[in-house]
């Protein structure tokens, strides 16, 4: 039987190990896991979500709490629309997080980092711009489109230095989104790079609607595969959703697939930004703990663990703070949702809101658990500890894991 090391992933010059580990916002995916992914000679990613927190956190910036002082006027208004980002502030501070990241990099792989069109933030063209813009500066290697159609996406950085050199790709769930995106950038002449064909068992938001589980990801990825080919278009791709061994990975790379995104696996590595007790609720987790849901603002469903706490948290939106997901009109549905509740309930000082969550606080708190559907075999992967806990894994394990194993099987860690 095959192993996935047999595989090489061919991007431009770039001969990889044929894994890429998917963005995981809100520095989940952290530099360190991205690093040591590049490292072993995959493909690993940063996250570019809520990007001034992240560079707050990791590089003792003060963005949030200059944002917050500027706006907080505002805090107790309903209406959001002035809350803007300062341009010159998330270019820095994207340009701070791919720095550094990659004046650390070593090894032979690659570090992209995840972009997501549904990060609005109430000024959806100019901030993704100067996102898209400060990241290939600083000399990032590649750019996902995450979490959108992207039809306008590639316009907005057509005159970069590095349009043409830096990797681009895109995560589509349907052939049909797929066409659309290569339609409407037909004009620029630059074909993406790659082309992450993401299926309804993946984590964090879904490119599917409530019926998700109607859809598989082996049929998209034919279509896809099918329709480049009837177009003579030589783009590589990379299923993911699902992929939880090497032989899984296997199964994909014989059906034509150049590579496999996973993620879910690495959320429970040392090197994941999830804190330590997050990562052994995505051990302790049961088929039955794990949901769709329709909670995120963005309005996509979104994957999670059901005992997250920020779900049915009623907390005070935190736009003058964050408002990543102010629309272009300056409006969360969190807000709106929150305002109907506090209406509905005056004088109480707690409030639930059970129909949506404030995703920019509780994904900032690591409050939301999002994960993918295959979470609840998380357990199989590693040892238990006499008191209960389980062993966290290293990413280099993990990878070697996908990278090697045959037969289904997974490997155990050596015992802690
Ligand atoms: C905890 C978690 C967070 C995620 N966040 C993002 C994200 O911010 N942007 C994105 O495009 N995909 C996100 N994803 C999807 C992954 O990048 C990846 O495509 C998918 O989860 C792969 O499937 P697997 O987890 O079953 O391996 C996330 C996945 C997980 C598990």
């Amino acid at each position: 039987m095959r192993r996935l090391d047999d595989f090489r992933l061919k991007l431009g010059q770039h001969e990889l190990v044929p894994i890429m580990v998917g963005g995981m916002g809100v520095d989940i995916s952290s530099a360190d896991l991205a690093l040591e992914v590049a490292r072993l000679g995959g493909v690993g990613h940063i996250s570019d979500a809520m990007i001034k927190t992240v560079t707050d956190r990791r590089y003792k910036t003060k963005y949030v709490k200059a944002k917050q002082a500027l706006y907080k006027y505002n805090a107790e208004s309903d209406d959001k629309s002035s809350v803007k980002f300062n341009l010159g502030h998330l270019a820095e501070a994207t340009r701070l997080h791919v720095e550094g990241t990659m004046t650390r990099k070593q090894g032979s792989g690659l570090v992209f980092i995840n972009c997501m069109e549904k990060l609005t933030m109430n000024a959806p063209k100019e901030t993704l711009k100067v996102r898209m813009d400060a990241a290939m500066t600083a000399g990032i290697d590649g750019i996902t489109l995450a979490a959108g159609l992207h039809l306008g996406s590639l316009a907005l950085i057509e005159d970069h230095p590095r349009f043409r050199d830096v990797k681009l790709g895109i995560i589509v769930s349907s052939v049909r989104a797929l066409q659309l995106f290569l339609k409407k950038n037909a004009r620029l002449n630059r074909l993406p790079d790659y082309v992450v064909v993401e299926g309804p068992l993946a984590g964090g938001h879904l490119g599917f609607g409530m019926d998700w589980a109607e859809y598989d990801l082996a049929t998209i990825t034919t279509e896809v595969l099918q329709y480049l080919k009837a177009e003579q278009l030589d783009i590589p791709v990379l299923p993911a959703g699902g992929i939880f061994t090497g032989s899984d990975a296997v199964r994909f790379m014989e059906m034509g697939g150049a590579g496999v995104q996973v993620a879910t696996r690495f959320t429970v590595t040392k090197e994941c930004g999830l804190p330590d007790e997050v990562k052994q609720e995505y051990f302790k987790a049961g088929e039955d703990d794990i949901e769709v849901n329709q909670i995120s603002p963005t309005g996509y469903p979104m994957r999670m663990i059901k005992s997250s706490p920020g779900i049915g948290d009623g907390i005070r939106p935190n736009c003058e703070a964050y408002g990543y997901l102010l629309d272009a009109n300056g409006k969360c549905a969190y807000v709106t949702a929150y305002n109907r509740e506090v209406a509905a309930h005056p004088g109480e000082k707690r409030i639930s809101v059970m129909d949506k969550t404030c995703l920019c606080t509780h994904m900032r708190n690591f409050e939301i658990w999002t994960c993918g559907q295959l979470t609840w075999k998380l357990k199989d992967t590693t040892r238990k500890a006499s008191d209960g806990s389980y062993q966290l894994l290293s990413a280099e394990h993990v990878f070697k894991d996908y990278q090697f194993s045959t037969d289904d099987t997974i490997a155990l860690p050596e015992p802690a």
